[in-house]
């Protein structure tokens, strides 16, 4: 399933961030308006120009360039990145990301968000006499409909209400990566933690180590996944849905017995992903495999052989004997590059409908070359840049993730 172009990913995230008139959204402050590009010219160009160009941006700039790709992203524009992986690695790239000043981040909008908090640490910046990296997100439409799912007055106003029934000292909220940096930052407020799909069970484990309970937000898949491999029964891990008149639609004694209190979110292209498709594949094929992400809902995952984040699927299927045959439930943009670069196993996309990442989807070779010739220009169109408050707290979050092991 497509998600709409245009869903309002960036609506709750981009309180925290500023952006440039060119794209719709509001105002920048770091471009030189009268010197700004129009984008509309770059829709008419060829795609052999639009490459050749976005190349020669490149070489001029050499290392104080860093294009940075998300698995999930298409493959014309995969071609011009200088780095690409899953949230987590994308974190690490960023946060070590060197002699560069210019990060074009080909993600959504939260990844973007990750990038300019880690770039821009107080240690980094120091150590290059205040100069800053500048993030940029090619379309500022690229967004997240999931973190949309989790706004950051919600989120206190659960916290407040649940803390009616239970102690909230002894609550840590978890954000999956997938939110606003609004949202990292009251974890990293509240004692909490930041985590990706690749370590969300160490993540986890870090949490009890902390407190008796966990709010995790926003994907209610992840959350119940990872906690049922840690013994915990789903019995114990209420859905609170933000939208519910009373105690995200549960009772007391629900939230009393919690260990895991689950946000009522999830990942519209993920959720597509269906039992009955695994039933027919294993019917069909006998011996094939099926590899699912973990933001797929508990009877796909449940199911499944392996489940893991991107770069696990990508590994798996990488270390995976010529012939094997795979079933894979994730993006279809994944899915097809990993049956373009592994030609000698069958590899098959699990629903029979398309399942992409439509906002991921709007960063195309026009934006791509519109950003990076206006940045020649000297103009940071798009760029991403979280208040220094919530890069504060969001940062303490996000440095406990990447010091979990
Ligand atoms: P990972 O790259 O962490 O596996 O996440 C997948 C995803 O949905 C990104 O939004
Ligand atoms: Fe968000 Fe789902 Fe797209 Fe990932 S695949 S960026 S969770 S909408």
């Amino acid at each position: 399933m497509a998600e709409s172009p245009l869903s309002a990913s960036t609506r709750q995230s981009l309180p925290t961030t500023t952006a440039n008139p060119v794209s719709g959204s509001a105002g920048s402050g770091v471009s030189n308006a009268d010197s700004m590009l129009p984008l509309a010219p770059y829709k008419t160009v060829g795609e052999p120009e639009l490459r050749e160009r976005i190349e020669s941006v490149r070489e001029e700039f050499g290392k104080r360039l860093l294009i940075l790709g998300h698995h999930y992203q298409q493959d014309d524009v995969i071609a011009h990145t200088d780095l690409r992986g899953d949230s987590y690695q994308l974190s690490e790239m960023a946060a070590s990301s060197g002699e560069c000043r210019t990060i074009v981040f080909c993600g959504v909008h939260f990844m973007a968000e990750t990038a300019d908090i880690l770039a821009n640490t107080p240690d980094r910046l120091a150590s290059r006499r205040g100069e800053r990296v500048n993030v940029l997100l090619p379309d500022m439409a690229a967004g997240c409909s999931m973190a949309d799912m989790a706004g950051i007055r919600q989120v206190e106003a659960a916290w407040a209400d649940m803390g009616e029934v239970i102690d909230t000292e002894q609550v840590i909220p978890v954000t999956y990566i997938n939110s606003a940096a609004s949202l990292k930052a009251f974890c990293g407020r509240h004692g909490g933690i930041v985590c990706t799909s690749s370590n969300a069970q160490a993540v986890l484990k870090w949490a009890f180590e902390r407190g008796q309970r966990v709010l995790f937000f926003p994907d209610q898949h992840l959350g119940r996944n990872t906690a049922l491999t840690m013994d915990i029964g789903e019995e114990q891990m209420p859905v609170w849905d933000p939208y519910a008149l009373e105690l995200g639609g549960n009772s007391e004694a629900q939230i009393e017995n919690s260990r895991v209190i689950l946000w009522k979110g999830h990942c519209s292209v993920h959720q597509m992903f269906r039992p009955e498709h695994v039933a027919k594949f294993r019917e069909d094929h006998p011996g094939i495999k099926i590899l699912v992400h973990p933001e797929c809902p508990r009877d796909v995952n449940d199911i499944a052989d392996i489940s893991g984040s991107t770069g696990k699927i990508i590994n798996t299927v990488k270390a995976a004997a010529p012939g094997t045959k795979w079933a894979i439930g994730t993006e279809l943009h994944l899915v097809n590059r990993l049956k373009a670069e592994h030609p000698e196993q069958e590899i098959h996309f699990l629903s029979p409908v398309v399942c992409m990442c439509a906002t991921m989807y709007r960063i195309d070779l026009p934006h791509l070359c519109w950003t990076l010739e206006n940045l020649r220009e000297g103009n940071l169109v798009n760029q991403i840049r979280v208040d220094d408050e919530t890069m504060k707290w969001s940062l303490i979050a996000l440095e406990r993730m990447l010091a979990v092991k």
